[in-house]
């Protein structure tokens, strides 16, 4: 199978690296800095037991220079840059190429199918983190299976995952799924204006109530919305607020595999942020305030956190205290 990967940086690279080892043919499509560095040097992944792997393929900062047409595009590149990359793709595409969005939130296939019509946008889900070393180097740092949509493309996919070890779960409710991931997701904005790496931002109890809000309003706007929300933990997503509710030697224990991060992993918000690139916080905390307000119900949490993030100046971060008396007002 021929993958054309669009948007090649944290996941994008791991993923894209990981099919080569199931024995597909993978053009990465990324920004100049990773096509020098692949120029001088193979891809690394590292995956989550430590091993890494060296791995050969070929990459260009632009679709025109890709060498063949692909039997299906991985889309990795953040939410806001997802209309202008599937239009790019459609300019260069044959009708009916599949398009399989392995990002964040629950509106990127809806943006695909607006930009490019002729396409076949299809949902995927990427559980766990994935940090960028430098270009050209990634590393996997928390477990998980991903999820895709299930068709005829992702059920050829699926023995390339299997002979590269990249579990992939096939589905029919991936909305449902996009939904229960982003009820995580909604951990992003609240790491990313700690500014602490995520374990340790998950064993304060400040931030973990902050999550637990904005998780029960979202939970609340989407029972409203009759939305199915699916598992994509051990725990069903009702008892997340709970979990994250209890007292630190409580939660320790019973979230050892939710702690199961390396020390420094942070989510890429956080690069975002410091980085002063646009960040997710749309495509999250914006998602359940559009699905608020579409059943004339209101989010006043998700809606203060995301302006909080919209407004926050670059370098400065913030205690749980903090956040909590922006959501409050
Ligand atoms: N990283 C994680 O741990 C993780 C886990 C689960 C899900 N996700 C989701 O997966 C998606 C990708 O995340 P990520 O962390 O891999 O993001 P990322 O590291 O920022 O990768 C996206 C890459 O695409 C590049 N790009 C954007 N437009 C491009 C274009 N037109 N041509 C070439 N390159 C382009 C970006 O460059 P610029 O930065 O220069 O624009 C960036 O290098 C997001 O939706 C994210 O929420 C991430």
């Amino acid at each position: 199978m021929k993958i054309l990967v669009y948007g090649a940086g944290a996941i994008g690279q791991f993923v894209g690296g990981m099919l080569v080892r199931g024995g597909a043919e993978v053009h990465l499509i990324g920004r100049p800095a990773l096509v020098s560095a692949l120029a001088a040097a193979p891809l690394q992944v590292q995956d989550l037991d430590g091993s890494v792997h060296t791995i050969r393929l070929t990459v260009s900062a632009t679709l025109a220079e890709a060498p063949a047409i692909p039997d299906l595009v991985i889309l990795t590149v953040k939410g806001p840059a997802t209309a202008e990359a599937a239009a790019d793709l459609a300019g260069h595409l044959p009708a009916a190429t599949p398009v399989l969005s392995f990002q964040n939130g629950v509106d990127n296939v809806a943006r695909i199918s607006a930009a490019a019509p002729g396409l076949a946008a299809l949902a995927g889900m990427v559980p766990y983190n994935v940090v960028q070393i430098a270009p050209g180097q990634v590393r996997r740092t928390s477990d998980g299976q991903l999820m895709a949509e299930r068709a005829p493309v992702t059920e050829a996919l699926l023995a390339i995952c299997e002979r590269a070890g990249l579990a992939l779960d096939l589905r029919s409710d991936m909305r449902a799924v996009q939904w229960g991931k982003l009820l995580l997701n909604l951990n992003n904005p609240l790491n990313a204006l700690s500014g602490l790496p995520l374990r340790q931002q998950l064993l304060d109890r400040g931030y973990r109530c902050l999550l637990a809000d904005l998780q029960q309003e979202a939970l609340a706007v989407l029972d409203r919305a009759a939305e199915p929300v699916a598992q994509v933990t051990p725990l069903p997503p009702r008892w997340l607020p709970r979990l994250l509710r209890l007292p630190t030697w409580l939660f320790k224990p019973l979230a050892a595999r939710m702690l199961k991060i390396s020390p420094e992993a942070r989510s890429s918000m956080y690069d975002d942020r410091l980085a002063g690139r646009p960040t997710e916080i749309d495509d999250l905390c914006g998602a359940v305030v559009r699905c608020a307000d579409s059943v004339q119900q209101l989010a006043p949490k998700n809606l203060a956190l995301a302006r909080l993030v919209r407004e926050a100046p670059a370098g400065r971060w913030y205690g749980a205290a903090e956040i909590a008396a922006a959501l409050r007002s």
